[in-house]
């Protein structure tokens, strides 16, 4: 992807669009887009002692901002580097041990280069169950990650069938890019800083371009992109998300220790589910009113009682979704012909706790508008379960009633594991078999 004359784009957008360019082009572009003689990445930096943080990978939540309701901020800025591993690294289902320990340098690399925040950055490396099948042993029967597959009869989707993706979040546009471009040895420095050790993870893995996947998450991004194709300027100002709502309310989340892996060579990890989709935002925006698109995201009552406000604002910290809510359900779909997205996805909680951890993010890769859905959970099949309760087959509403799913079309799925930290460089199948 090239980049556009800036002079023609607002900053964010053409920050924006240098992420989805990536590469040493975009970050010289974005960081000299300001205007001043800005020539390197400039945020805190991360520890020397990179023992000292989680052994969970995907720990994000304790160093991410939180708004004054207690609800996680996500990272504004997101990429996902899809992997190919090179031939040679295994080997008669053994793991070289240098390019183990090149993706372990390379990794401490950022870590020391950049905090662990949403200023700084907070990335995760996941595994498919295509890259597992290198190995003569087996996952160990704990963990749930089986090839992914279509999961609605109306989609048709692509698989992640390559090895591992990267996920790199932070609130710093060039901050992602220049991560994501150290890892592969392509910049001097990080955060301004010579890494001192080799960075350069060619050896290991090639980067998959076509699969490489973007995007935004924050108030009055998802409105900066009307000059995209399929994004309608009745997008709210101030939404953080395409369709005009807030989303990830604590209530409504799995916390970190429920999608954990408690036992095991694995524990510690948890499992990663990828879904790429387009979303019909003009059909969304200019066929629904205010009040029906509530009642499709939210629940009926959502909107008569006027609980969600423009964009999810006087929810506050929660999404309002009492027991009574999700078990309306069926008798909504029945009494008022409409139910709500997040209210038939509530009904896959167990015990009252939500399944998923979501940390999806926006992105027009497509050319048009769309998701990311990154969600973690303990096992690929609370995700299953999570998302056969959000398609609501089973309810008798029409299609176009029933929650979102009429507006959003799955282009793309992909299961990972997410190892704990000292597993995180190409684990074998079963740690304790080797
Ligand atoms: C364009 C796509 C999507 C949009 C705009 C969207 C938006 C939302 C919103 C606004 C909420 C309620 C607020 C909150 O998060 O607390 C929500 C809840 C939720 N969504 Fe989505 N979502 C999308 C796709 C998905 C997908 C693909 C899944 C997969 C299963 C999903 C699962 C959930 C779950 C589990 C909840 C929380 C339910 C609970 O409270 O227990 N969403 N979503």
């Amino acid at each position: 992807m090239t980049l556009p004359d800036r002079s023609s784009l607002s900053r964010r957008e053409y920050v924006r669009l240098a992420v989805a360019a990536g590469g040493t082009a975009a970050l010289s572009a974005c960081l000299g887009s300001d205007g001043d003689d800005a020539s390197s990445v400039d945020v805190p930096s991360g520890t020397d002692e990179p023992e000292s943080l989680p052994t969970r990978q995907h720990a994000w939540n304790d160093a991410l901002t939180t708004d004054e309701h207690g609800t996680v901020q996500p990272p504004a800025h997101h990429v996902l580097v899809a992997l190919s591993l090179q031939d040679n690294v295994v080997e008669d289902g053994r793991v070289d041990n240098s390019a183990r320990e090149t993706t372990e340098t390379a990794l401490r690399a950022l870590e020391r280069a950049y905090e662990w925040s949403n200023e700084g950055l907070v990335f995760t490396l996941g595994y498919t169950p295509a890259y597992f099948d290198r190995f003569d042993e087996s996952l160990p029967e704990l963990v749930d990650l089986p090839e992914p597959e279509a999961l609605t009869g109306q989609e048709s989707p692509d698989f992640d069938d390559f090895d591992a993706v990267f996920h790199l979040a932070s609130d710093s546009p060039e901050v992602v890019i220049e991560a994501e471009e150290g890892l592969f040895g392509e910049v001097e420095t990080l955060n301004g800083v010579d890494p001192e050790l080799e960075t350069d993870l060619s050896a290991v893995f090639d980067r998959l371009e076509d699969q490489r996947r973007t995007g935004f998450v924050g108030d009055g991004l998802p409105a900066d992109h009307t000059d995209t194709d399929g994004v309608p300027e009745s997008v709210p100002e101030d939404a953080p998300f395409f369709m005009g709502f807030r989303s990830g309310f604590q209530e409504s989340q799995a916390t970190e220790d429920r999608v954990t892996l408690e036992s095991g060579p694995f524990a510690g990890g948890a499992t990663q589910h990828v879904e790429s989709m387009d979303i019909n935002l003009t059909q969304w925006f200019n066929q629904e009113n205010h009040f029906q698109r509530v009642s499709k995201m939210f629940s009926h009552e959502h909107a008569t009682e006027d609980l969600v406000g423009d964009v999810g604002e006087t929810l506050t910290g929660s999404s309002e979704l009492r027991d009574e809510r999700i078990d309306s359900t069926a008798a909504d779909a029945r009494s008022h012909n409409v139910v709500g997205h997040a209210q038939k996805a509530a009904r896959a909680r167990e015990d009252g706790e939500p399944l998923l951890l979501r940390r999806d993010f926006n992105t027009v890769d497509s050319g048009g508008p769309g998701l990311h859905f990154v969600s973690l959970q303990h096992d690929i099949d609370e995700f299953v379960r999570v998302r056969e309760a959000m398609t609501g087959a089973d309810l008798d509403v029409p299609m176009a009633n029933n929650g979102i799913r009429h507006y959003i079309f799955v282009t793309r799925r992909g299961n990972y594991l997410v190892p704990p930290r000292p597993l995180r460089a190409l684990p074998p199948a079963d740690p304790d078999a080797t």
